[in-house]
């Protein structure tokens, strides 16, 4: 049985209202050692960056502010698992500085690459929405998934395909799984639990199906499709 580790579990808590949330909970709790606005002056480092030493996921960040850092002045918080998800959603945000990125690309020029590209064929179907994702990443993550979608592919795109006791055969996205169970997202079917002990043989494909676009610009070709993204109305 070629099985392999679970996925990291994302933050299912991140839209504007949950890091305004997230924000109020920080100010009470965490702001006195880290800071207002997270670059540290406390007995707290910066965390604003997006780097953690003692972090590189999700998951990561959620264990550290739940359970806080033994052995140092780092306490755990006194907050559920939805309010820490946002607290943790709310510092994910300082590095992003949500509002006013520019770059100096034409919007209009790259909203005609975003359909001569097919990017649009993609992203209005099963690919991430992009609206608003200027709000969400930075310029250099935008770079990244455009030039090297392999870099960072988040779970709930990585497909598994599963051979059941029976026989049969489930392809899917992995949507969660946990010691028992893989909630799949099959493309046909919709969601779907499927039990682990009821597979014989499972295969993970953790690679994005977005291709690179690596060679695929001049000039200021990749700075205009990025104005689009993050301009307004990314359609
Ligand atoms: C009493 C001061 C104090 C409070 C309050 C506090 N922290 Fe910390 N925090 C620290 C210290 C000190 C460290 C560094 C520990 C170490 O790595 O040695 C730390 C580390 C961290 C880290 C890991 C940084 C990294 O680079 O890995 C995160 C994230 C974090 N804190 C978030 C929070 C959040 C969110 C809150 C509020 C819920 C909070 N902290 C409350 C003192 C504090
Ligand atoms: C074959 C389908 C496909 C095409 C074509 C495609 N994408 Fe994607 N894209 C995806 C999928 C699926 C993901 C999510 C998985 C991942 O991050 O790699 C994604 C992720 C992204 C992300 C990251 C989103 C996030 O939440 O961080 C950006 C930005 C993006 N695509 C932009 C583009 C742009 C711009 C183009 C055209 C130049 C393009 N994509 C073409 C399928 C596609």
């Amino acid at each position: 049985m070629a099985q392999e580790s679970a996925a990291t579990i994302q933050n299912p808590f991140t839209t504007d209202a949950d890091v305004a949330a997230g924000e109020k909970y920080y100010l009470a709790q965490c702001a006195s050692c880290h800071g207002r606005d997270g670059r540290g002056g406390g007995a707290g480092p910066d965390i604003s960056t997006g780097n953690f030493k003692r972090a590189t996921s999700d998951e990561g960040l959620f264990q550290i502010i739940n359970k806080g850092i033994p052995g140092t002045v780092m306490p755990g918080a006194p907050y559920n698992a939805g309010q820490v998800w946002r607290i943790a959603a709310f510092v994910r945000s300082l590095s992003i500085g949500r509002k006013n990125q520019t770059v100096a690309g034409d919007a209009a020029a790259g909203a005609k690459l975003y359909s001569s590209l097919g990017c649009v064929k993609c992203h209005s179907t099963t690919a991430p929405d992009l609206k608003g994702i200027g709000a969400k990443r930075m310029v250099s993550e935008l770079r990244t998934s455009i030039l090297d979608p392999q870099a960072d592919v988040p779970s709930s795109y990585w497909r598994v395909g599963a051979r059941m006791r029976d026989g049969s055969i489930v392809q899917g996205f992995v949507m969660n799984e946990d010691t028992f169970t893989i909630q799949l997202l099959e493309p046909s079917r919709g969601l779907r639990s499927i039990s682990r002990g009821a597979v014989s043989h499972l295969e993970y494909d953790r690679r994005s199906p977005m291709p690179s676009f690596k060679n695929r610009f001049t000039g200021s070709q990749l700075d205009d499709l990025i104005a689009f993204l993050i301009s307004e109305n990314p359609r």
